[in-house]
């Protein structure tokens, strides 16, 4: 069945496009289409992008912040571990795939379509990782989900942390984990690299490592993270996710690393909202902002895109799946607002979260890919940065996921209206 999308304004396009589908694809987009379509849909000239991607989030953990034992009270990275340490024991499948419904719903009603989430293999019994790997079977219609093996205590802080995230692999899941700066000793943290790299080899996975999620300017683990997935050609399936410590090192050195990571095709995510609320805990005044060099990597050519990374756990109590949201704050606090840079934000939660995905094949507005994409609320690129402007429409592979009507005022005055 044809459907036809009139009268889209796509992100430097110079005029209002049309968007065919069939068979869940685009197969024409072009500023006029004549077509015997089934069904024409009229934007109206609003933004059309593709779907959002949130490609950082803990699905195990989200709205535990509350639970006993679970509260935070230094707001650190490190304690946030421990309160996790404490109180994970014990929680069934069916309540963790209750949770990360929930969660999921949120953020896909926000026009995610694409998550990300680290499942915490900390646990010899694996719960977590097994009730993700059914969601992400049981939700595919609406998100495509990819799961991280993930060694939230380590592993090697943890007792054989390095074979559960191999049996997570085995099980299925679709990404190496890490932690390297938790681990007990810089060398120890420099094993977990290399095994990551080499279980991602063994297992043909990508890597996504929690890599220096630290004010210390001496944790450095993405430098070797660089080198060793530069040797093996497998950079652009690699991804750094934090990478805080970036922002504290002198610039030499940070220089010097950003060609490395730009000559690797390394991936990297910033957690915008996350950071700067975590990190900075240990300085007085002046009290660093905790995120990595967003602006200056893009400037070197490497990728970057934002991401939510908790909602309402032991690390951060807020969070709500609404990458507009991510990218608002983002954009504020890596000083990310000339008029070329929020034409071109929203690339941060869409373009470039799908190349950190490695999703590319399907992923965009062109023919030939998916039909998924957003209606915004915003007639461009800058007012729906401007407005934070909502997603009236949410099409999946031809599908509406959702359809949304504009809120609307009501008045006496005129203006107002
Ligand atoms: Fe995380």
């Amino acid at each position: 069945m044809k459907k036809l999308y009139r009268n889209a304004t796509l992100i430097d396009a110079k005029a209002p496009q049309d968007l065919l589908v069939e068979e869940g694809k685009f197969t024409a987009i072009a500023p006029h289409i004549e077509a015997d379509a089934a069904e024409t849909i009229d934007l109206g000239g609003r933004l059309v992008v593709p779907p959002y991607v949130d490609p950082h989030l803990h699905l195990d953990y989200v709205y535990t912040a509350r639970g006993e034992g679970a509260t935070n009270g230094t707001g650190t990275l490190f304690e946030g571990i421990q309160r996790w340490s404490e109180t994970k024991a014990g929680a069934s499948s069916e309540e963790i795939k209750r949770r990360a419904r929930q969660a999921v719903r949120e953020e896909v009603r926000a026009g995610v379509q694409y998550i990300r989430t680290h499942a915490d293999v900390t646990d010899p019994s694996l719960t977590a990782l097994k009730a993700l790997l059914e969601l992400r079977e049981e939700l595919k219609d609406i998100v495509t989900i990819q799961i991280v093996s993930f060694p939230q205590e380590g592993m090697y802080a943890y007792p054989h942390g390095a074979e559960l995230v191999e049996e997570g692999l085995r099980l299925g899941a679709d990404c190496v984990g890490g932690i390297p700066h938790y681990e007990l000793a810089r060398e120890f943290g420099e094993k977990s690299v290399h095994k990551a790299v080499e279980l991602a080899v063994k297992y043909d996975k990508l890597i996504d490592l929690h890599c220096d999620e630290t004010d210390d300017d001496q944790s450095r683990f993405v430098e070797l993270l660089t080198a060793l997935v530069y040797m093996e050609g497998i950079g652009e399936r690699t991804t750094a996710s934090h990478t805080c410590s970036l922002g504290s090192v002198n610039n030499a050195y940070a220089f010097r690393m950003m060609a490395n990571f730009r000559r690797a095709g390394l991936n990297f995510i910033s957690c915008p909202t996350e950071n700067i609320y975590l990190e900075g805990r240990q300085d007085s005044y002046p009290k660093r902002r905790g995120l990595t060099r967003v602006k200056e990597l893009l400037a070197a050519g490497v990728n970057v895109c934002f991401a939510q990374d908790s909602i309402e756990d032991p690390w951060y109590p807020l969070g709500n799946g609404n990458m507009m949201n991510i990218l608002d704050h983002g954009i504020h606090i890596c000083q990310m607002m000339s008029f070329a840079e929020i034409d071109h934000a929203l690339d941060l939660i869409t373009t470039n979260g799908a190349r950190t995905l490695h999703i590319e094949d399907t992923y965009g507005l062109a023919p030939g890919k998916d039909a998924s994409f957003l209606v915004l609320d915003a007639p461009s690129p800058f007012e729906a940065i401007r407005q934070r402007a909502g997603v009236l429409r949410s099409v999946r592979r031809g599908e509406e996921l959702f359809t949304r009507v504009p809120a609307q005022t009501r008045s006496k005055y005129d203006l107002l209206a």
